[in-house]
């Protein structure tokens, strides 16, 4: 079956505030985004990368990533939108027609493992829906509009949405023909599964080292892990 993952980096990364955008900050000389690329880029699972990016960095991501660092599984270097779902709608509309299965990927991600990409999208033909996601590990509380709790959901059944989230190609192109239609915004690619298609979507076990690069603190976190796994 014929894979493409989209992956996003169109986002501006105000949590993060800093003068450069997240993604393209450097560790070791090299942007966050290439550590992300070279995972899809080494996966043998993954047959075409499509790249959505800010208009003003398409230049900059043509030379100084793609070219530079050779990664010759990616077709299109596409403008992403204002919100993340505008993005993966722009990214969804240049995937490959000849693709079985979509993979959506947050370009912030840099540490998801070769394994587990592997072992969501073997998931995939069997399930139609599959996310990577992980056990939370706090006792997680639903408060009202004034702060007190209502309920404490069963720790056992809460998990942490993280990406790649990945489906056959006709249920997340008509899911997100739906959403863009209704102009209704979603946190998650699965959600606009779960909310318009007769589709369950499955759980796949991932790691916990698989952060969302969202603030200064990551960026610590992150040199950590790069000091560790890269030497
Ligand atoms: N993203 C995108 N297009 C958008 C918004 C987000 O491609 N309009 C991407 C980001 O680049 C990021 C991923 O979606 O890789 C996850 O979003 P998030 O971590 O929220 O990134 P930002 O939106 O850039 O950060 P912030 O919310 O702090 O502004
Ligand atoms: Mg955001």
């Amino acid at each position: 079956m014929k894979t493409t993952v989209i992956i996003l980096a169109a986002g501006k990364g105000k949590r993060m505030n800093s003068n450069i955008n997240k993604q393209y900050i450097e560790i070791n000389n090299k942007p966050i985004l290439v550590y992300t690329l070279e995972k899809f880029q080494e996966s043998e699972c993954i047959d075409e990368i499509v790249l959505v990016v800010g208009k003003e960095d398409i230049e900059y991501v043509e030379k100084e990533i793609k070219n530079k660092y050779c990664f010759e599984k990616i077709n299109y270097v596409v403008e992403g939108g204002v919100e993340r779902q505008d993005s993966v709608y722009e990214g969804i509309k240049k995937v490959s027609n000849d693709t079985d299965i979509i993979l959506i990927h947050d370009g912030a991600r840099p540490f998801v493992s070769i394994s587990n990409i592997r072992k969501l999208v073997n998931e995939i033909p069997i399930h139609k829906a599959c996310i990577l996601g992980v056990k939370v590990k706090d006792t997680i509380k639903m408060v009202d509009n004034d702060g007190y709790i209502v309920n404490t959901p069963d720790r056992k059944n809460l998990y942490a949405a993280q990406t790649p989230q990945g489906f056959l190609k006709d249920i997340i192109e008509k899911a997100y023909e739906i959403g863009i239609n209704e102009n209704k915004f979603f946190t998650d690619d699965s959600m606009l599964v779960e909310e318009y298609l007769n589709t369950k979507v499955k759980v796949v076990e991932g790691s916990y080292e698989n952060i969302k690069i969202t603030t200064k603190e990551d960026i610590d976190i992150a040199k950590r892990y790069i000091e560790e796994y890269y030497k």
